[in-house]
């Protein structure tokens, strides 16, 4: 059986995978691949996985499977397994991080102090919001978003959510609260759930957070909302057309931005590796996989 990766995994896969595999090849044509390994950068559609004429085993080091198309792996009857789980609180984590830096202002206080402008204390410098009595609204109460609730209660917020299971309207979550997190799969329903509409609706100081997929957000409409209202804040991990950014969004001082590193510790990204280099093991050997994706 033949397997391949699309990128490096960062643990000694070649070592573990080697002796269940007749050939394991990193990048490069992979249209003779058996199991192939991807990221959530490679983009799977219809057409791509035709050329995949071996394929019977897709895994994905991510949790999100939105650049798969699933219905041509449902069609062809090949498991897609992603890595569910493992990333749950260093993504809430990262969630949190923006959450602190857009509350706190610390943006546009670290340019100001970097840019040679601190001239001492003053009671009137960087003045952000109290999170102890505000309003978290969650949109997608998943794993992630239900991590971001459990550490909220540190921080006394109160906590509103919004999913497709349930929980309030999402109008009123927006109305209502004073930081929102997006926690929500992309897919048809949540491109743009986000959009000029909805970010109007928002309070004029609040803050939205994006941890899940950049195109739940028209990211051109949040960057005319952040233009047009300074006291509004955005922290973003991830954007639309990754790794290109909507015009104007970087010279933005209240748009808080990270690179795309919600599972980026150490454990989480190495637990990630090991799920898929273990499930394309148990994949060869014919064994029960533990992480396919629903389909
Ligand atoms: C995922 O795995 O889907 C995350 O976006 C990685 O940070």
């Amino acid at each position: 059986m033949k397997l391949a990766l699309t990128s490096p995994l960062p643990i000694d896969f070649q070592k573990m995978l080697q002796p269940h595999f007749d050939s394991i090849q990193v990048g490069g044509d992979l249209s003779c691949a058996d199991v192939l390994i991807i990221q959530l950068s490679d983009v799977f559609t219809k057409d791509r996985l035709k050329e995949l004429k071996s394929l019977k085993c897709l895994v994905t080091y991510s949790v999100g499977v939105n650049h798969v198309d699933l219905e041509s792996l449902k069609e062809r009857k090949i498991p897609l397994v992603h890595t569910r789980g493992v990333l749950t609180d260093a993504t809430a984590d990262l969630a949190w991080t923006l959450i602190l830096a857009a509350s706190r202002k610390v943006k546009p206080a670290m340019r100001y102090l970097e840019a040679g402008k601190f001239l001492g204390y003053s009671p009137t410098l960087f003045l952000g919001l109290e999170l102890r009595g505000a309003t978290l609204g969650i949109i997608g109460m998943g794993r992630i978003g239900q991590a971001v609730a459990d550490r909220a209660k540190g921080f006394g917020m109160q906590v509103v959510f919004h999913s497709s299971k349930g929980g309030m309207a999402l109008a009123e979550l927006l109305k209502t609260s004073d930081v929102v997190s997006l926690h929500c799969p992309l897919n048809e329903k949540t491109r743009h759930l986000i959009g000029e509409n909805e970010l109007r609706l928002m309070k004029e100081k609040a803050i939205l957070i994006n941890t899940a997929r950049g195109p739940v957000v028209d990211e051109k409409a949040l960057v005319r909302h952040l233009q047009n209202n300074p006291q509004f804040t955005a922290g973003l991990d991830v954007y639309e057309a990754e790794p290109v950014l909507a015009p104007g969004l970087l010279e933005l001082e209240n748009a808080v931005l990270l690179p795309h590193i919600g599972s980026a510790t150490e454990k989480t990204r190495h637990d990630m590796a090991r799920i898929c280099v273990e499930e394309a093991i148990r994949f060869a050997k014919k064994e029960p996989l533990q992480y396919v994706y629903p389909t």
